[in-house]
């Protein structure tokens, strides 16, 4: 039998983590015969509501759980872990500017990132998913100096998912026939879903959905604000959604990618004129053996260009706004 892969889950007894662990433990994230280990992270006060969760997870019965460790311990949370999921963050609150925020979770992130260097394996791969989470992800990783920078990815698969039904539901077609959707920029309503290199039944998705009007004024704001909707619609915001996701963008990481490409946000060497030294969201492509690259050689229209130079230019200020008040440098 394999040894369990061990997994570490920020903000574990939260709304993402409750609908994440139990697919992470029944083997929907690493396949049916990988054996899991989870170390579970809470701050302080979700200390109990997390052990509700691990009961839960006991009374599960998961053939493939060997183990849940329950901490707010970072070095205790983070040691020898294959995968660090970081999803817990702190959520804007009435009053609070958005300079508040990023500083408030950049320390998070500043702690977590040094705990994961000191204590995880040196394999271990980093999925940000707490909010501002492109700029979460680039202060983890700046303090983890030891782990390789094409380790931290942040999630914008989530979007990915929800601009393939959008197109999906508009052509009448089921939404595994949309493919090749990248989802450029910043995960926030900046972001751009690249319809023009969409492929809807392997034919242009320009060409099958010809209302570029939609396209451009309906589709990519309905994607941008879609985590919006969902909050006016259930009270509450995407957490069985956002999982899922999680859970589809790890999988996208250990499977060699057939055809096409997928979204996720990696620290930009300059691909597609995009600053370096951001993490952005990105067209990748794993390999045969694990390894992942940006795709190459997708054409940008003008259009295309300057929706996501808007979404990485919001990056930029992000970055900047944060490590000024961390007294972090680029
Ligand atoms: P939630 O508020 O239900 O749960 C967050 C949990 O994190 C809480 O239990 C809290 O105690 C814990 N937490 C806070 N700070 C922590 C820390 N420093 N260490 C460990 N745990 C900590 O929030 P929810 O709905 O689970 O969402 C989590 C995050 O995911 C939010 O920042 C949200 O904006 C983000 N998100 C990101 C998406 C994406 O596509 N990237 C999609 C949906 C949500």
């Amino acid at each position: 039998k394999n040894p369990p892969i061990r997994v570490a889950v920020t903000g574990a007894a939260g709304n993402i983590g409750y609908a994440l662990l139990f697919r992470i433990a029944s083997g929907q994230m690493f396949g049916p015969d990988q054996p899991v280990a989870l170390n579970l992270i809470e701050i302080e006060p979700g200390m109990d509501a997390l052990k509700g969760v691990a009961m839960e997870l006991d009374d599960c019965a998961f053939p493939l759980l060997t183990e849940v460790v329950q901490t707010s311990d970072l070095s205790e949370g983070f040691k020898d872990v294959d995968w660090a999921l970081l999803v817990g963050s702190v959520p804007r609150k009435q009053g609070m500017e958005r300079a508040d925020l990023l500083g408030i979770n950049g320390k998070v992130f500043v702690g977590q990132g040094k705990a994961i260097n000191d204590h995880a394996k040196k394999s271990v791969r980093v999925v940000v998913v707490g909010n501002p989470c492109n700029t979460n992800c680039l202060i983890a990783m700046k303090s983890a100096p030891d782990i390789p920078d094409e380790q931290f990815f942040a999630m914008t698969r989530l979007d990915e998912n929800r601009a393939k039904t959008q197109l999906a539901q508009k052509a009448g077609v089921p939404v595994q026939e949309v493919t090749e959707l990248c989802v450029w920029g910043n995960h926030s309503p900046t972001m751009f879903p690249d319809f023009y290199n969409t492929k809807i039944s392997r034919q242009k998705a320009t060409d099958v959905i010809t209302d570029e009007d939609w396209l451009k004024n309906t589709f990519v704001p309905t994607v941008g604000k879609r985590g919006a909707a969902i909050i006016a619609a259930r009270g509450a915001s995407s957490a069985a959604s956002a999982a899922n996701a999680v859970v589809d963008t790890v999988c996208d990481l250990n499977t060699p990618t057939r055809g096409g490409f997928h979204s996720v946000c990696v620290l930009s060497k300059g691909e597609y004129d995009t600053p370096a030294g951001i993490i952005t969201s990105l067209p990748i492509k794993v390999d045969a053996v694990g390894n992942w690259r940006v795709v190459e050689g997708i054409q940008l229209n003008d259009y295309a260009k300057a929706q996501i130079k808007a979404s990485n230019d919001e990056l930029l200020e992000e970055r900047k706004v944060a490590f000024g008040q961390l007294g972090l440098s680029v």
